[in-house]
């Protein structure tokens, strides 16, 4: 295929660039928990001796979303994160396309870093994100960011999250998310060799409880939002 070259020309550098992509977007991911955790601290956090003109959640969330918009080096970061998401997820296309193929042929690759369920069902799990990234940008980042049609975000995500059934997609896609990154960081640290294999066992336990916390705290913020 014409496309199959430089980057994604061997196995090897479609997995390197697979991971190098998956941990840039938990990074981001890290950086968007924080923001999003304003949403769910009293507002005896933000004491306006401390903050200066930020008196209040509702304050600080759009000061905080704000900054995000007006400070270019974040903007020059933001357009990192989606030349990232659209290579993640070009590669796992073409990974999966490859897996397929080599189904038919006599010699299988075996992939020995486990076969758990996660494992075996990256791709559906992927598309269940893809799904619900497609969703998420289009309520918030669409209306915020591009048309610019919404001023106050913290009302838009406070009314979004008044919807039970929003509520209901939001946590299928943040299980989806947080399955995705256990399996995800590990097989990211295995593709780029960064350890000695002994240490694998390390990185599969950090993973699985980073990827629990993550999950959870992400979960929590639309149902303490909804019952608020
Ligand atoms: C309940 C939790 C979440 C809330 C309240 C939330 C809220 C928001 C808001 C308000 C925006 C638009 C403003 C901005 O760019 O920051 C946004 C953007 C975004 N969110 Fe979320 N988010 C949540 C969870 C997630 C999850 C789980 C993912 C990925 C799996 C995600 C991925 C993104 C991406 C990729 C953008 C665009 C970022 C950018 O343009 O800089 N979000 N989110």
């Amino acid at each position: 295929m014409a496309f199959k070259k430089g980057l994604f020309k061997t196995s090897v550098s479609r997995k390197n660039l697979m991971a190098v992509t998956g941990l840039f977007i938990i990074f981001f991911l890290i950086i968007h928990l924080a923001g999003n955790l304003i949403l769910i601290l009293p507002d005896s956090f933000f004491p306006i001796e401390f903050w200066g003109n930020v008196a209040n959640q509702h304050d600080m969330y759009n000061a905080y979303s704000h900054f995000l918009v007006h400070f270019w080096p974040i903007t020059v970061v933001a357009w990192v994160l989606y030349a990232a998401i659209a290579l993640h997820i070009f590669d796992a296309a073409l990974i999966t396309w490859d897996n397929w193929k080599a189904k038919g042929e006599k010699y299988q690759v075996v992939d020995n870093s486990s076969s758990s369920w996660i494992s075996r069902n990256m791709g559906l799990l992927g598309v269940t994100i893809g799904a619900f990234i497609v969703m998420h940008m289009a309520q918030f980042w669409l209306q915020y960011k591009v048309l610019k049609v919404e001023h106050d975000l913290y009302n838009l995500v406070i009314e979004t999250f008044k919807v039970w059934w929003m509520v209901v997609l939001y946590e299928i896609g943040i299980i989806a998310f947080g399955l995705h990154i256990i399996h995800g960081i590990e097989s990211a640290h295995r593709s780029l060799g960064l350890y000695p294999e002994k240490a694998m066992n390390i990185i599969k336990i950090i993973a699985l409880w980073f990827s629990l916390i993550m999950a959870v705290l992400y979960a929590i913020i639309p149902i303490i939002l909804y019952f608020k």
